[in-house]
């Protein structure tokens, strides 16, 4: 059965997507894992990297997308890999096979999705607390569909607490927290540990951090002592992975889907060492 590794943070624009597809890649080429991406995130930016926009497009159309996936599981038992795009991706290995990974793309109907689940949720007087929790209960069991799909399932969250992240880091055996090193990562990693763990901050703090469902991980690092206060700060009260992804434009340009398959090395070129060190950290945690 897949392992369900979750990338998520309530913050915006801290890496959740770039370091999902990097994930993905990683586990695929070099652990000849099966992996499937779940795209939680309207933007569908994970998407986008990982099959470019015309496939995307493609998938809306043809309602293979989760947002079509979900709706019609409020109707129906339609099987999960029915809504996948199988061997997506720009990347090959060494010898030019094609990387495993399944893709279940973005939708940009997914947010009214969410609220039409909700109100389908809410009739007959049902409170409002109730409804959202049978929302994101509809939400968990849905993704708990794509178990036998693939070795590794990761599940790539939109920023902010929605119905669906909140399934999501339920569902999650382990749960990946990409922060910037800034004054105000702080808030947003004590908000969404309380959330991963179900706990409140005096139970949270009295948690040793091996025995915690998530790991932050700094992205965005530059040279000099700035950032390590910020990151040591987290590490202080957080699980913190030590490898640390620099703020690098080959990891930016990575983002972008590219028409020819590249090998690793060409895709992420210096990024690729950090890459390494994060893929290398995390076969501790990741047992598949
Ligand atoms: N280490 C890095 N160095 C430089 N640029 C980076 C790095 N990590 C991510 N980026 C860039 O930062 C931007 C935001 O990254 P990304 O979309 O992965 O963040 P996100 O957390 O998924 O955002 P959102 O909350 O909108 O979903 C992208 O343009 C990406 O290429
Ligand atoms: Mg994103």
């Amino acid at each position: 059965m897949g392992y369900f590794l979750a990338v998520a943070n309530r913050k915006g624009g801290v890496g959740k997507s770039t370091i999902s597809v990097m994930l993905a890649h990683a586990f695929a080429i070099w652990g000849g894992k099966r992996v499937l991406l779940i795209d939680l995130d309207a933007q569908s930016n994970s998407s986008l990297i990982l099959t470019g926009n015309a496939h995307w497009i493609e998938a809306q159309k043809n309602s293979r997308n989760i947002a079509a996936y979900i709706e019609d599981r409020m109707y129906g038992q339609n099987p999960i890999a029915d809504y996948v795009l199988k061997g997506v991706g720009d990347i090959e290995t060494d010898d030019a096979r094609p990387a495993t990974i399944d893709l279940l793309p973005g939708s940009l109907q997914f947010e009214d999705m969410q609220d039409e689940l909700i109100s389908h949720y809410s009739r007959h007087n049902t409170p409002f607390r109730q409804a959202k929790a049978r929302c994101a209960e509809h939400f968990r069991r849905a993704l708990q569909f794509a178990a036998p799909l693939a070795d590794l399932i990761v599940l790539d969250c939109a920023p902010g607490i929605s119905n669906a992240t909140q399934a999501a880091l339920r569902l999650a055996d382990q749960v990946i927290v990409p922060f910037r090193p800034d004054s105000v990562s702080e808030f947003a990693v004590d908000k969404i540990s309380m959330i991963i763990e179900g706990k409140d901050p005096e139970a949270l703090h009295a948690t040793p951090h091996n025995e915690r469902r998530y790991r932050c991980l700094a992205n965005y690092v530059r040279p000099g002592g700035q950032d390590q206060v910020f990151i040591d700060t987290i590490a202080a009260d957080h699980p913190t992975l030590m490898t640390q992804m620099p703020m690098s434009g080959d990891l930016a340009n990575a983002f972008f889907w590219s028409p020819e398959r590249q090998t690793l090395e060409e895709k992420y070129t210096t990024a690729l060492e950090p890459m390494a060190a994060l893929y290398r950290e995390l076969t501790a945690y990741v047992p598949v």
